[in-house]
């Protein structure tokens, strides 16, 4: 594997690539690696000849100058996992190579980036989301990109932008790797307090306790969601949403009749963490 910088080193490694007629998978992170991620790059390295993945802590989709100075870095443990993963490329650029001075184009997706992670971080976390990831995309000009389902709304918004745009990549959305006690992998779980990572997989199980009301015939979105509020309460988990919504519009449903996202939202101290799960009534469960 090759660490590159530069879009200009980036740009030949894939002309390289593509010499050869290879097909170029990009995987976007802002690193902290773990089990989630690599993920994404082992499915990569089944699909592609060359895959780039690309580490960027972008602060335009910040809001919270705090959760941007937290965020967790460690670029030589990540290059070894990323090289571990199958990875032939980590692009690692600097902020102002990404945004150079006066920089003042920025993509924006209306709709379905305004519930849920739109309300609470506002609407500028998915202006940066969409911005950065386009930006990556012509940078590493990729076939495929893969996206995790753990960040629900991120990929439908990922899916919508390319749809809109004619962007020539194909997005695929891989399965949320979690914990053994069912907590979703994710880069802020190493900032939890010792009670807050004891009582984060509450979340998982909320979300367990909907699945499984949907799977015994409960349509009423309140009455599911119900369920896993009761797991949530006792274990004292501050939520910021929980939701049952449609998967196309994120619009909140009141009967659950076709596949719904059951989303949520939860602060541990300054930490928030989300997860989420599709039912579908119409799908035995696997
Ligand atoms: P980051 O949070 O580093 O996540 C990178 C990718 O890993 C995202 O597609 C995310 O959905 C996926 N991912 C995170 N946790 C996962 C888990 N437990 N299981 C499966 N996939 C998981 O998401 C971002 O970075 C950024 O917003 C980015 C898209 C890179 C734009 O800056």
């Amino acid at each position: 594997m090759i660490v590159l910088r530069s879009v200009a080193e980036l740009r030949a490694a894939v002309a390289a690539a593509r010499g050869g007629q290879g097909r170029i998978g990009l995987v976007p992170t802002m690193g902290a690696f773990h089990d989630g991620h690599l993920s994404l790059m082992r499915r990569a390295r089944e699909l592609c000849d060359c895959v780039i993945v690309s580490l960027f802590v972008n602060p335009a989709q910040f809001t919270d100058p705090g959760d941007l100075a937290r965020y967790p870095r460690d670029e030589a443990l990540d290059a070894t996992l990323a090289e571990s993963a199958g990875a032939d490329v980590l692009f690692a650029p600097e902020v102002r190579d990404v945004y150079p001075p006066g920089f003042s184009t920025h993509v924006e997706v209306l709709g379905v980036s305004a519930p849920l992670e739109g309300v609470v971080r506002g609407t500028g976390h998915f202006r940066g989301v969409a911005t950065v990831v386009t930006k990556l995309f012509n940078m590493a000009q990729p076939d495929d990109a893969f996206f995790g389902q753990k960040d629900a709304q991120q990929a439908l918004l990922v899916r919508r932008m390319v749809r809109d745009l004619d962007l020539p990549v194909r997005i695929e959305v891989c399965p949320t790797i979690r914990e053994p006690d069912g907590l979703a992998m994710s880069s802020r779980n190493v900032l939890l307090l010792p009670d807050d990572r004891r009582r984060a997989p509450a979340l998982a199980r909320a979300l367990t306790a909907v699945v499984d009301a949907v799977a015994a015939g409960e349509r009423d979105a309140t009455r599911a969601l119900g369920a896993g509020a009761a797991v949530l309460r006792a274990a004292g988990i501050e939520l910021e949403y929980f939701a049952a919504v449609s998967t196309d519009a994120l619009e909140p449903v009141n009967v659950i009749a076709g596949e719904t996202l059951i989303a949520l939202a939860a602060r541990f101290g300054r930490i928030r963490l989300i997860d989420n799960a599709l039912v579908d009534p119409a799908v035995p469960r696997a």
